[in-house]
Order: C-alpha cells, then sequence, then structure tokens
C-alpha cells in the first residue's frame, strides 16, 4: 500500500513499508513520459494504492530452452515494473536440468544436456542435431535470488517430481524403474519414465531438496507432480510392492504417497510444498499448495479443502499459447489466449464462499519454452498479456 502525491510544487511518495515505497516509486516511474524531450512534465494527481492479491506470479520454464542469468534479471525487472512479486522458476524438466547440485554433479554434466531439439510443429517429428544445454551454478542463483530480493520478488524453484524427470534419470538412471538408459530428451511432451518411488528415490531427492533449500528461501517449494504418467509403475516390481506394504489402492494413490513423503521432508525442514494440481489426485497431502492449471477445478477443489490455491489455467494464464490468429503469428503450442481475455479473468471463482476465497493466494502466468528459443521470443510472448495479467492483481 502507498500513497502517491503530485502537486504543482511537489511530489510525495507515502508508505509504511519499503515494498510500499518500492512500488510507489515504480508507479511514479510509470508516469514519466517515454519520448524524449527537453522538458518533462508529470499531471498533478492522487493515487492510494494497494494490491488485490498476495501471489502476483510469472513462471519461466528454462528446460526446453536455456535463457542466460542475464535475461533472467532483465524478465525479474519486467515484473518489478508491473508490481508482480513471484518469479516460478522452472528449472528441471525432461530436456534438461538446469540447476547445480554439488551432491550429484551428473545432474548437469549429462543432464543439462541434449542432443539435438524438436523444430516446427510437434505433429512434424522434426528434430536439428545441434547439440544444446546450459545450467545455472549456485553461485549465479545466489546473485539472481539476491537480485529478485532487493526488487521484493520472491523466487520460487520448481524441481519436477515423479514426471518430467528424463533429464535426472539420463544422469542418475538407478531412480527409474526399469534402470534406463536413457538420454535427455529431444521431444516434448509427457514421457513414460519417471521416478521410481524406492527408498534411494527419496534419499537422492531429499538431498537434492536440502542444496535448493539452502539456495532458495521461499515459503514454498514447487515440486512439480504434474503429467505423471503410470505405466512404468503399473509394471515394476519395487513400485507394486510399495502399494502394498504401504497399502494403497491403486498408482494415483502411490503418487499421493510419492508427494506426502516429500511433503513430510519439506515441513521438515520448515519449509512448504506447492504442486500442479494432479496432486489432487489420490489425496492432497496435508499441508500443500495448489497450483491450478487445468482449470480452475483443481484450484477449486483444493479451496473447498482449505488449502492455499494460485490460479494459472491454461485459458487466461498460459502465455506460451497464441495471443492472435495462429495464421498472422510467430509458432506457438497451440491454444488461443488473448490480452483481452486475460484482462477478464477472474483468480477467485464466484462459486467460492467468503472463507474459501481466502484460500485463493493468487494467479499467475506461465511462460512454457517448447517454442520460443530465444529472450525476443519470450518477450513477444509475455507482453502485453502480463500487463493485462498484473492489472487484475493488483
Ligand atoms: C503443466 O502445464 N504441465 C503444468
Ligand atoms: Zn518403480
Amino acid at each position: 500500500h502507498y500513497e502517491l502525491s503530485v502537486s504543482n510544487n511537489k511530489i510525495t511518495i507515502t508508505a509504511f513499508s519499503n515494498q510500499g515505497l518500492f512500488y510507489g516509486i515504480q508507479t511514479f516511474l510509470q508516469l514519466i513520459p517515454s519520448e524524449k524531450k527537453n522538458k518533462i512534465s508529470i499531471p498533478c494527481l492522487q493515487i492510494n494504492d494497494y494490491s488485490k492479491y498476495k501471489w502476483r506470479g510469472m513462471h519461466l520454464d528454462v528446460s526446453r530452452h536455456f535463457f542466460p542469468k542475464e535475461f533472467i534479471k532483465k524478465y525479474i525487472d519486467y515484473l518489478v515494473r508491473y508490481k508482480m512479486n513471484v518469479f516460478h522458476w522452472h528449472l528441471t524438466d525432461d530436456q534438461g536440468w538446469r540447476i547445480e547440485i554439488k551432491k550429484y554433479p551428473k545432474l548437469t554434466e549429462i543432464g543439462a544436456w541434449r542432443k539435438g531439439s524438436m523444430i516446427g510443429h510437434y505433429r512434424e517429428q522434426k528434430f536439428d542435431d545441434k547439440p544444446y544445454g546450459g545450467f545455472y551454478t549456485q553461485e549465479e542463483i545466489k546473485e539472481i535470488v539476491a537480485y529478485a530480493t532487493e526488487r521484493h520478488i520472491t523466487v520460487v524453484p520448481e524441481i519436477e517430481m515423479p514426471g518430467h524427470a528424463v533429464a535426472a534419470l539420463a544422469s542418475y538412471p538407478q531412480y527409474s524403474c526399469t534402470g534406463g538408459p536413457f538420454e535427455v530428451a529431444l521431444k516434448w511432451g509427457v514421457l513414460d519414465d519417471v521416478f521410481c518411488p524406492k527408498e534411494e528415490t527419496f534419499e537422492f531427492l531429499e538431498n537434492i531438496l536440502s542444496e535448493v533449500l539452502t539456495l532458495f528461501p521461499s515459503e514454498y517449494i514447487h515440486i512439480g507432480g504434474d503429467e505423471c504418467p503410470k505405466t512404468r509403475w503399473k509394471k515394476c516390481a519395487n513400485c507394486q510392492s510399495v502399494i502394498k506394504r504401504e497399502g494403497l489402492k491403486d498408482e494415483h494413490e502411490l503418487q499421493s504417497y510419492f508427494i506426502r513423503r516429500i511433503e513430510k521432508f519439506v515441513n521438515s525442514r520448515g519449509r512448504k510444498i506447492m504442486g500442479w494440481d494432479e496432486i489432487l489426485e489420490g489425496g492432497l497431502a496435508p499441508n500443500a499448495a495448489v497450483m491450478s492449471w487445468r482449470g480452475t477445478k483443481g484450484g477449486i477443489e483444493a479451496a473447498k479443502q482449505n488449502h492455499f490455491v494460485v490460479m494459472t489455467p491454461g485459458s487466461h494464464c498460459y502465455f506460451d499459447h497464441y495471443q492472435g490468429e495462429p495464421k498472422n503469428e510467430p509458432l506457438a503450442i497451440g491454444g488461443f489466449t488473448t490480452v483481452e481475455k486475460v484482462y477478464g479473468f477472474n483468480p477467485t471463482p464466484t462459486t467460492l464462499n467468503k472463507n474459501e476465497a481466502n484460500y485463493i493466494l493468487g494467479a499467475q502466468g506461465n511462460v512454457w519454452t517448447e517454442y520460443m528459443e530465444d529472450a525476443n521470443k519470450v518477450e513477444y510472448m509475455i507482453f502485453p498479456r502480463m500487463l493485462a495479467l498484473s492489472e487484475v492483481l493488483w
């Protein structure tokens, strides 16, 4: 909350916190005309301004395409300008592991690199043979987190499990069901090889998360949880024995068991987990927050169970979708989400009662980068839709 007042002879910004002052300054900067003139003039005004939602997020997938540290800072600057306060950093996926983990060096020696990439439409199934990859060192991550923190932005890391794990499994195949071998994926989509919920896998993931927790001070750690096929689990003796041992009904309950185990660990370190809405399947972990992406249904269900929710429905918040007539636009994954549609988004479903509505933390724009090969393309896709979302959230 801040107040900005511009009169004939004085400009004042008043707030009760540094964060409030910081936002007042962002608004003031927006008042300065962008054209270069000898003289700048600002209209007299009085603004009393505050945020509507606590979670005003933007996500970036750095696995499908990698973006250097310099661009991550620029991206954070964009968030700042529009008073966003969460940067959700999607650091791991089938096509690349992007965060240095000291205990498991192969995650980046092997997992950060692929032999080529898919080119053109998915349906064409065409690939190039250009080696592709990159990762952030822990020093770089510290630098980014410090940069974001100075700007009142929380960085929420995402470490995907149990699905979208092929880059990790290419590095350490012993944590799969079949034992591999695997290669870092060239093609986009949902792959059948996922983490096998055996004890060694939990030890591996907990060691990784321990390093992640020291790098990221955020209240929430995103553990993915989406799109985990049960193909391997159905045929794996190990998985079936865990189902039996734990008295689980099926593989969906096994996924729920997986997430609960991880939640227990993260909670024991004083943090909370957030996951995509599939974590509702087979029963929600007791303290988990849900990021609703397959529409708002999962979010509604979670809020009704008194769990915190961030709304990111594909219909309104996926900025990898086309923003105009596809025939006039550069190649994108699909969909059709105009700036007008984003403006019209209401993160709080009207079917929730007042108490349930309190569990809606906010919303977030998701930027999956299968079809965004460089920074220019990311900028093209987030503008102007991010501005619309920021107005929804403020
Ligand atoms: C997702 O888009 N798979 C969360
Ligand atoms: Zn298994």
